[in-house]
């Protein structure tokens, strides 16, 4: 599925052509996208908020608070979270508050915080159309980056004929569908992500791991197979999944299976991600029978292979490396020594030190050195954002 993964926000204003925004919501949700949809007052009556939520799979949006308890509906994160706005159909009266920065209802004040594309596709009589406010108000929002889907020709709810009919939903879905296609700078690139903690076996019943919630990883990959790229995510043992389109998803338990997975497959690789917490050590001796109570125990370890540090050795020239540090003490000396040891393009430092950094966070905070010498701190952002500008890199 094309667009899976893919955040589109849709908002609907008050025009007869409304009912159309139902189909188009039914095949951007069978594509794989997550929808959302903002309604303006007027809009309601023309469209079902309860079809549009029963086909979006989500609560449809129309004020700032939602009727239960008075809790705030963001329109700033509203506006974060989508990878295209699509207002449509888009009457005159929105159109004209759009282009004067008017921002008195959820789905106007929306659109003022979105950072990603926003499309207008207009629907409205031929003449409220023709007119100079519509477009002097058209040409002035193309300007400030508004794409404008421009209505179709033909019979008009008021039964005149002419320009203003909203465009049919199976073409605003093409448009949207190339548009996510176009915007696909990694498509034709192979990458090998890591994530997760490995479990290094003591008996039937235990084991060593760390903490590592596979977020990191996961993130990484799904950034990655959104902007084209084929993903091979060979994850140890965590509790969270994916569903984006493009990842083959390897399940290991162990450092050793890590590295026979991660091993058969870095020579065809673009780029290689480990964002993994493998383990360094495991047990020297298995038990295959569950060890009984003692007062004392030692466990011989012995040390796993480092995978990163193989495939750094054994990399292809056209490859990109990139490798992760996690720190608590002199964190930049260790980051920089792990760039250079394991023959990395790129190592992503995280320390325990910050706080919502590292392990099970929904965020990060890292700084990414480069092996030329360049040095690049973010602030604390969620594990999206980290992913993405990490994958910037490649782009
Ligand atoms: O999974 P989350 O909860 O989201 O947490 C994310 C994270 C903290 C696990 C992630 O951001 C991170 O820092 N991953 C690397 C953790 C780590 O083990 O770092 P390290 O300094 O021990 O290893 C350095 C690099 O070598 C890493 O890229 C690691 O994957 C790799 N390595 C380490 C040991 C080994 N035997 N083989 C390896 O390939």
């Amino acid at each position: 599925m094309k667009l899976t993964g893919r955040n589109i926000l849709l908002g609907v204003t008050g025009s007869i052509a409304a009912y159309k925004v139902t189909f188009l919501v039914r095949l951007l949700v069978k594509e794989g996208a997550n929808v959302k949809v903002i309604v303006s007052t007027s809009a309601k009556e023309f469209v079902s908020p309860v079809v549009l939520s029963t086909l979006s799979k989500n609560k449809v949006l129309e004020s700032f608070y939602k009727e239960e308890g008075f809790v705030w509906n963001n329109h700033v994160d509203l506006g974060l979270w989508a990878d295209l706005f699509v207002i449509a159909p888009a009457t005159a009266n929105t159109l004209a508050k759009m282009n004067t920065g008017i921002c008195d209802s959820l789905l106007t004040a929306t659109i003022l915080s979105a950072r990603c594309p926003v499309w207008v596709a207009p629907a409205m009589d031929l003449d409220m159309y023709a007119h100079q406010s519509t477009q002097n108000n058209l040409t002035q929002l193309i300007d400030k980056g508004v794409k404008v889907l421009e209505p179709e020709s033909g019979q008009l709810a008021s039964g005149l004929e002419g320009q203003g009919r909203l465009q049919e939903p199976e073409v605003i879905f093409n448009q949207i569908k190339n548009f996510f296609t176009a915007n696909s700078p990694l498509s034709g690139k192979k990458i090998l992500v890591s994530a997760g903690p490995t479990y290094e076996r003591i008996d039937p019943v235990r084991f060593i791991g760390n903490h590592s919630s596979g977020k990191m990883g996961y993130a990484i990959a799904e950034q990655a197979a959104m902007l084209g790229a084929e993903v091979t995510l060979v994850s140890g043992p965590v509790s969270i999944t994916t569903n984006v389109a493009g990842i083959n998803k390897v399940m290991v338990q162990t450092a050793d299976e890590m590295f026979e997975a991660c091993t058969s497959v870095h020579k065809s690789m673009d780029v290689i991600i480990m964002a993994a917490a493998v383990a360094d050590f495991k047990p020297k001796h298995f038990s295959d029978k569950k060890i009984k109570k003692k007062e004392t125990m030692t466990i011989e370890l012995e040390k796993n292979k480092d995978i990163l540090k193989f495939m750094g050795a054994n990399r292809n020239n056209y490859q990109t490396l990139i490798g992760f540090a996690l720190e608590n003490d002199n964190e930049e000396f260790y980051a920089k020594g792990k760039l250079e040891k394991k023959n990395l393009d790129y190592i992503v430092l995280n320390s325990l030190n910050d706080k919502g950094a590292g392990f099970g966070h929904n965020t990060n905070k890292v700084t990414i050195y480069s092996k030329v010498g360049t040095r690049m701190p973010l602030p604390l952002m969620s594990k999206q954002e980290v992913a993405r500008e990490i994958v910037s890199l490649l782009v």
